[in-house]
């Protein structure tokens, strides 16, 4: 079973994202568990502080080394973690290749951070990894651990009803998903494809891949060169 372990001090942004669709399944098949930690827990501050000003002045707080790397070795001390992730817009960029690898790992740390960052001495010598979501600024961590866990956990094997369909998806192949159809026939005057209810499935599988290159070919032309 892959482990997953949160460090955030907003556990409750998950409760949405993990208790619903395919993480929920995973989490319900034991294919998955995710453990969250506050790490607010952590701090030997009399305040209960996470963060603290910077060094060198500027706007904006750090957040401190103690609690962070304190909730880091005491997981340490029960697992051993193949990648501790740093959740952080200056990141390795996720795509789907990068998803693909992290499904294989045992067992990972996610650290979110907030403010102006954390303090250079925890990426510098507890980190693994950086990963990126995109590039824009979200107020934390959180939300880019949500995108990253899902995208790793859904392709697990078995987590998926139809194995074939996460294989299936865009970026798989470099190739957008062509257009999909259900009923009715038509719909405001608008018809599906007659080639979809021939019942020729070679010809279809034919119309489906030509769709898909043109469709990335419109829109994501820089993917076909990749
Ligand atoms: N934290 C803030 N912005 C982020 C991003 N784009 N990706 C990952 N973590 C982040």
């Amino acid at each position: 079973m892959m482990r997953i372990d949160i460090l955030t001090i907003f556990p409750e942004m998950f409760d949405g994202p993990f208790n619903h669709s395919i993480i929920k399944r995973a989490k319900d098949k034991g294919i998955v568990e995710i453990f969250l930690h506050n790490f607010r827990e952590y701090t030997t501050d009399r305040h209960h502080a996470v963060d603290d000003y910077a060094y060198g002045g500027g706007a904006g707080m750090v957040m401190m080394a103690q609690p962070i790397v304190a909730c880091i070795e005491d997981l340490k001390s029960k697992t051993d973690y193949e990648e501790i992730i740093y959740l952080s817009p200056d990141g390795e960029l996720l795509k789907q290749p990068l998803a693909n690898r992290l499904s294989m790992v045992q067992n990972m740390i996610m650290l979110c951070g907030h403010y102006k960052g954390i303090d250079e001495r925890i990426r510098e010598h507890f980190i693994t990894r950086e990963i990126s979501i995109g590039d824009y600024v979200l107020s934390g961590g959180e939300m880019a651990a949500a995108v990253l866990t899902d995208a790793i956990v859904r392709i697990i094997p078995g987590v998926l009803n139809d194995e074939t369909s996460a294989l299936s998806d865009s970026f798989q192949d470099n190739l957008m998903s062509p257009p999909a159809y259900t009923r009715p026939y038509e719909f405001r005057g608008f018809k599906v494809p007659d080639i979809l209810l021939s019942g020729n499935e070679k010809e279809i599988k034919k119309w489906q891949h030509e769709q898909a290159v043109e469709r990335t070919r419109k829109k994501r032309p820089g993917l076909l060169e990749e």
